[in-house]
């Protein structure tokens, strides 16, 4: 097919129009009947059908439609597709504005030509000027072979604009089919990644160059899975069961999220916890080697069924995800007791680190509840970089300036004790249950380091280091002495909790903290 504005004879108003609705028609049917069908048989919905149901009904505007390639190369002169594979516009989700694009697989496989990508560059634009978030659809190809560099020019023409709008407008990747090549670097620049189970792939080089260059065998799936990204890689933070599934997904995540950094997320009370207050009361065992469930005390503390867990296969000895308190959105970060005791190993500090960072940059206050053990041992975990990982969240937390409200629910141990939102690094609401222990480091251990003479040369060793530890117990592993030092502005009963964090947030909202200004701090990344 030719390019349509070569067309003669266009000369009364109806012909004009006739021949706009010509050039519509050809834009909504995007690479034709045969391709949608083929698209709906891989099980996925086509890129106008994925706006349609993603934003409020009848709310999607699109804008270049009408924008063509102009490349002459390999015979696309003779095959020009109006919209260039991309289908770009805004609308309304829950009535606060939305931009968003969708590849069009149907077109050229939803490659990535010079125009396409200068569409998306355009909407990027237009959302970081009026401050509304994006949301970017991938099924595509990558970088359109036969444009060449002027493909790879604007692929990083986008990823320039991610940066810049990184940390102003929430910015979300929703991977829908393949997403290969440099091309994954625009989604692992957005905030939120979601990738459809089966359907999405992303992968930097695929299964046949690997065999070739390391003689590894691994599947596509295996490679570069939604499951895969969800538990190992941690490179997506939703996994979907279908397109719908991925669309109602972000539409929910968009209402716990502000449209930009200068504003707040609007209020929506859903009603008291789901977990009732003697539950609550019993979670923490005394024993304090026996796990437990922290989502209970997060279902216990949190507004009914307002949690929305990101990264919940990734690192699930720390739990994070949004929440509301009393209507309010909040940024929920929990060491998990029944994951590696809930240590902090590299995978929890890097996951936890970039959850705290979007919080801060989006005024989400942070609710931090911490039973941590310390930092997972380990040669494995020493030579993987513990040490320049975990400093990430310790940094993370200490840059935060939203209102940062912190509950210890039993340990709090060592390192770590400082790195969760602790006093000192400026939490601003720092509360603890009568479980809680914040000390160097466990009884045993303890006693085993301070006592050990003592212990060989008691006349019973067993029962001398026995009594030693519960002595420790006693004075050291309560929550009295950080409280008596104001390191904790109160010790509560562990059903006050909800009450204690809605008050304290009622004020802290309008709280105002600044640091010294700088070009940038300089994160151990
Ligand atoms: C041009 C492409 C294309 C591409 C697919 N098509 N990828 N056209 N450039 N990158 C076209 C195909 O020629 C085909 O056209 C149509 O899209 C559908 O593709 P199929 O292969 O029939 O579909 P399917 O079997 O579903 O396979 C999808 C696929 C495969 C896995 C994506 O097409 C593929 O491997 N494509 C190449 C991927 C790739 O190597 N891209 C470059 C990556 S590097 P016809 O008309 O024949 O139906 C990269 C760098 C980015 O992207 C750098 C950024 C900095």
């Amino acid at each position: 097919m030719g390019r349509l504005h070569e067309q003669e004879g266009m000369e009364t108003t109806e012909d004009r129009l006739q021949d706009l609705r010509k050039r519509k028609t050809q834009a909504q049917m995007g690479g034709g009947q045969g391709r949608i069908d083929a698209q709906h048989n891989k099980g996925k919905m086509t890129a106008r059908e994925r706006l349609e149901a993603f934003l409020d009904e009848g709310t999607f505007q699109e804008i270049d439609a009408l924008v063509e390639h102009r490349c002459n190369d390999f015979g696309m002169d003779k095959n020009v597709i109006p919209g260039d594979g991309v289908v770009c516009g805004y609308g309304t989700i829950e009535g606060r504005t939305v931009y968003c694009y969708a590849q069009d697989f149907t077109v050229y496989g939803g490659s990535l030509g010079e125009m396409h990508g200068l569409k998306i560059c355009k909407l990027l634009d237009m959302a970081l000027k009026t401050g509304a978030p994006v949301v970017g659809m991938n099924d595509s190809g990558g970088a359109r072979i036969q444009e060449g560099v002027a493909s790879l020019g604007s692929y990083a023409e986008i990823f320039f604009r991610n940066v810049r709008a990184s940390g102003i407008i929430p910015q979300i990747s929703i991977i829908m089919g393949p997403c290969a090549g440099g091309a994954v670097y625009s989604p692992a620049i957005t905030d939120f990644v979601v990738m459809v189970d089966q359907t999405a792939h992303m992968f930097i080089t695929g299964p046949e160059v690997i065999k070739t260059v390391t003689n590894e065998e691994v599947s596509f799936e295996e490679l570069g899975g939604a499951n895969t990204h969800a538990s190992r890689s941690g490179v997506t933070h939703f996994t979907a069961q279908s397109d719908e599934d991925a669309l109602d997904l972000v539409r929910d995540l968009l209402g716990h999220l502000p449209s930009n950094n200068l504003e707040r997320t609007p209020s929506r009370n859903t009603g008291k916890p789901s977990v009732d207050e003697d539950t609550l009361r019993a979670l923490v065992p005394s024993d304090p080697s026996k796990p437990y469930d922290v989502m209970t005390a997060i279902e216990g503390i949190v507004d009914y069924g307002a949690f929305l867990e990101v990264q919940a296969d990734f690192a699930q000895n720390i739990v994070c995800g949004f929440a509301r308190l009393n209507g309010n959105s909040v940024g929920i970060v929990a060491n998990q007791p029944k994951v590696l005791a809930g240590c902090l190993d590299i995978d929890a500090s890097v996951k936890a680190a970039r959850f705290v960072r979007f919080c801060d940059a989006f005024n989400i206050p942070l609710v931090t509840l911490v039973d941590v053990p310390g930092f997972l041992p380990g040669a494995s975990q020493e030579w993987g970089g513990i040490i320049r990982h975990g400093a990430k969240l310790l940094y993370a937390y200490a840059e935060a300036t939203v209102p940062k409200l912190t509950v210890i629910l039993r340990k709090a141990y060592g390192g770590a004790y400082d790195v969760m939102s602790s006093k000192h690094i400026r939490g601003d609401y720092n509360i603890a249950w009568p479980t809680a222990q914040l000390a160097v480091m466990g009884a045993d251990g303890a006693v085993q380091i301070i006592h050990r003479r003592r212990i060989k040369n008691a006349a019973n060793p067993e029962q001398e280091r026995a009594r030693l530890v519960e002595d420790y117990t006693e004075s050291f592993a309560t929550p009295y002495k950080a409280a008596s030092l104001g390191y904790l502005d109160d010790v509560i009963d562990p059903t006050e909790t909800r009450d204690r964090l809605i008050r304290a947030l009622g004020h802290l909202m309008d709280k105002e903290e600044t640091r010294p200004a700088r070009k940038h701090g300089n994160i151990p990344l």
